[in-house]
């Protein structure tokens, strides 16, 4: 149809649009090539530019129709503008495929072979102390205790004058303790954990309360902060017979051993009466060795009958109610467990000890 006046126009007229038309055609044929050629994305940004940018071969071709008689602009603009939206087609199509490829290459690469084996990534362990700990809280949860806690910074009262040791008690300078500002101190034993339970709630009471305490000590043998746990046993007819199978019991159940088990008479101001705990030793069983220095024996605790002024102190019926207390050193009997002969190890953070742990269930 757009041939029509053409075909009624003289020879030189009719030679023109086929001329054109075959230039057109190897246009057209060129462009095509040159874009499915293209083997990435910016070659085919480049020819994008040279057949439809501004200055492209294709853009020059509208152009140039101006150059053309008017009764044949229309049909070659016409035609001009298929090419260009044909090689249009040919660019997306390409570039559809190029990214398609692209994303695939990507995915090989980055593909994991999962038939490879591992790099043997380490896992990580509980330390020592967190093991000991747990392994506490496990006995004597066993046993029907709950666990308590209470906070690091304390007051006077829960740390000292609740367990009956009041401002001038020589017992206050056994304690090196840490002073805040405002009366807070840093507490220098878990036993304030004691007041604060019978404080809350009525007896019958049986807990234990782990966690950290601070005392102005350090050398080979002691660190500033240092982990204790606190027993308490309170109800009706508790006896001292009670708290010395309880912590055999518990004893021999943390060592996984039988042990032999005695109470030096002591004195705490918070019990009455006190003992210090001695077990046999568990790496010589008592023969001796230089862990125990050779007595056969190791102090593993202080413990006691609550003191009535105690019960006092937290709205206890002293009268109706007895109860045993006891504390203990966790980072003692982790380094007893766990064949551990510097305290210091456990905080220093060397990975060459911790590894040792790692695999380590409480
Ligand atoms: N609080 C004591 C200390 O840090 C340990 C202790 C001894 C706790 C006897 C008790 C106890 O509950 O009955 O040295």
């Amino acid at each position: 149809m757009s041939d029509a006046p053409a075909g009624r126009g003289g020879p030189e007229q009719r030679r023109g649009p086929e001329q054109r038309d075959g230039m057109e055609q190897t246009l057209t044929t060129r462009a095509l090539a040159e874009i499915n050629a293209c083997v990435d994305l910016a070659a085919l940004e480049e020819a994008r530019v040279r057949w439809l940018g501004r200055r492209g071969a294709l853009t020059e071709q509208l152009r140039s129709i101006g150059s053309l008689p008017p009764s044949e602009r229309p049909a070659a603009g016409a035609r001009i503008n298929l090419i260009s939206e044909r090689v249009q087609h040919a660019i997306e199509a390409r570039r559809a495929d190029l990214e398609r490829t692209a994303v695939a290459r990507a995915l090989a690469e980055g593909t994991v072979d999962v038939t490879l084996p591992g790099r043997g990534e380490a896992t990580g362990g509980l330390h020592p102390l967190t093991q000991a700990r747990l392994r506490i809280e496990r006995i004597f949860r066993n046993a029907g205790f709950e666990v308590a806690e209470g906070p690091e910074i304390e007051d006077d009262f829960h740390n000292f004058q609740a367990l009956n040791i009041p401002a001038d008690h020589p017992a206050r300078t056994m304690m090196d303790t840490f002073y805040l500002k405002d009366g807070c101190l840093l507490r220098t034993h878990t036993s304030p954990v004691q007041i604060r339970a019978m404080q809350s709630r009525a007896p019958p009471l049986a807990l234990i309360a782990p966690g950290r305490v601070y005392r102005r000590d350090s050398d080979v043998t002691h660190s500033p902060m240092f982990h204790q746990v606190e027993g308490l046993f309170v109800d009706e007819n508790v006896s001292f017979a009670h708290l010395k199978a309880a912590l055999h019991r518990f004893m021999e159940a943390f060592f996984e051993q039988t042990l032999s088990m005695r109470l030096r008479p002591s004195y705490f101001p918070f019990t009455e009466p006190s003992a210090e705990v001695d077990i046999s030793c568990v790496l010589c069983h008592g023969r001796g060795c230089r862990v125990c220095k050779h007595t056969g024996w190791l102090e593993v605790a202080g413990c006691g009958m609550v003191h009535p002024r105690v019960f006092e102190a937290c709205g206890i019926d002293a009268e109706r109610y007895t109860g045993w207390a006891f504390g203990a050193g966790i980072d003692r009997l982790a380094m007893l467990r766990y064949r551990v002969s510097d305290l210091r190890l456990f905080f220093e953070n060397d990975l060459r000890f911790l590894a040792g742990f790692a695999g380590g269930a409480p």
